[in-house]
């Protein structure tokens, strides 16, 4: 699977990929920070919006919204979902909005798909030059120094006949900017055992399979506080979308939420 195949060809199972995270909960947490640190605008602005399950929930909660994502296939589902919100085809790493908004929303660790140091500058300049006085910038992110290469998520689902067993992970080798986020997709007629070995598992019946590695930009989250620091006031909080509860400085997962100066 090219690097890009998750969100051109296999878009159509993007969503099943991600049917187990609460999209609802995770907007209505960022909704009320931006209630606590924001500006009160409601001007919403989701990079790597995906297929726009997050601005359907935005919209729902009364903002005027926009995405923004670097793949059509993706944008497609979204307008589908959203009608109401406005799509831009642009790369997050240097975009450019005719006007400024109030919140900017970055979920799913995507904030990671800026390929380098130099790129996660641009991105954060762009994001900067985007938001209104007072306006924030919330997103994800994961420490480098705390991926554990030997972890992973499996989640398994149905779709029109089919049984799908889905795993991703992150990879760090250790040193440098770079990490990777690995996937694999596998589709077949047979049910998953979700116990034995993913790829034995495979190997055992007629599967389809795609795997994929992404590389993204790896940082500590003390090197992400320098970047930010320049133009925002920067919170970090536990990655917790049922409550609020300040960064515990050791966790790997964190939430950012970075203030306009
Ligand atoms: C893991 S998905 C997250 C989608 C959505 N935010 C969610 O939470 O479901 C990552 C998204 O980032 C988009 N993407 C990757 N690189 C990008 C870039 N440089 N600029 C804008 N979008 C990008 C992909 O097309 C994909 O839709």
């Amino acid at each position: 699977m090219s690097s890009n195949a998750l969100y051109t060809d296999l878009s159509g199972y993007y969503d099943l990929m991600c049917s187990d995270i609460n999209y609802q909960q995770q907007s209505a947490s960022i909704h009320r920070l931006h209630q606590f640190l924001g500006n009160n605008g409601k001007q919403h602005l989701d990079l790597a919006c995906g297929t726009g399950p997050h601005v359907r929930h935005f919209i729902d909660l009364g903002y005027q919204c926009s995405g923004l994502d670097i793949n059509q296939p993706m944008l497609d589902m979204a307008m589908r979902r959203c009608p109401e919100a406005q799509f831009n085809l642009q790369d997050m790493t240097a975009f450019y909005l005719e006007q400024p908004v109030d919140l900017i929303t970055c979920f799913l660790y995507s904030i990671h798909y800026s390929a380098g140091i130099e790129r996660l500058k641009s991105c954060i300049a762009s994001v900067h030059r985007a938001l209104n006085d007072g306006g924030i910038f919330c997103f994800n992110s994961v420490d480098k120094h705390c991926i554990d290469n030997r972890l992973s998520i499996k989640h398994f689902a149905e779709f029109e006949g089919y049984h799908f067993a889905f795993e991703s992970g992150w990879h760090y080798n250790g040193q440098g900017e770079k990490q990777s986020l690995n996937l694999s997709i596998a589709k077949r007629q047979q049910p998953f055992t979700q116990l034995t070995d993913f790829e034995a598992d495979t190997s055992l019946h007629q599967t389809e399979l795609w795997q994929d590695q992404h590389t993204m930009v790896a940082t500590s989250f003390a090197e992400l506080q320098a970047l930010l620091a320049p133009y925002f006031e920067v919170h970090i909080f536990e990655h917790d979308y049922e409550k609020i509860v300040p960064w515990d400085l050791s966790s790997g997962n964190a939430l950012f939420v970075c203030v306009k100066i």
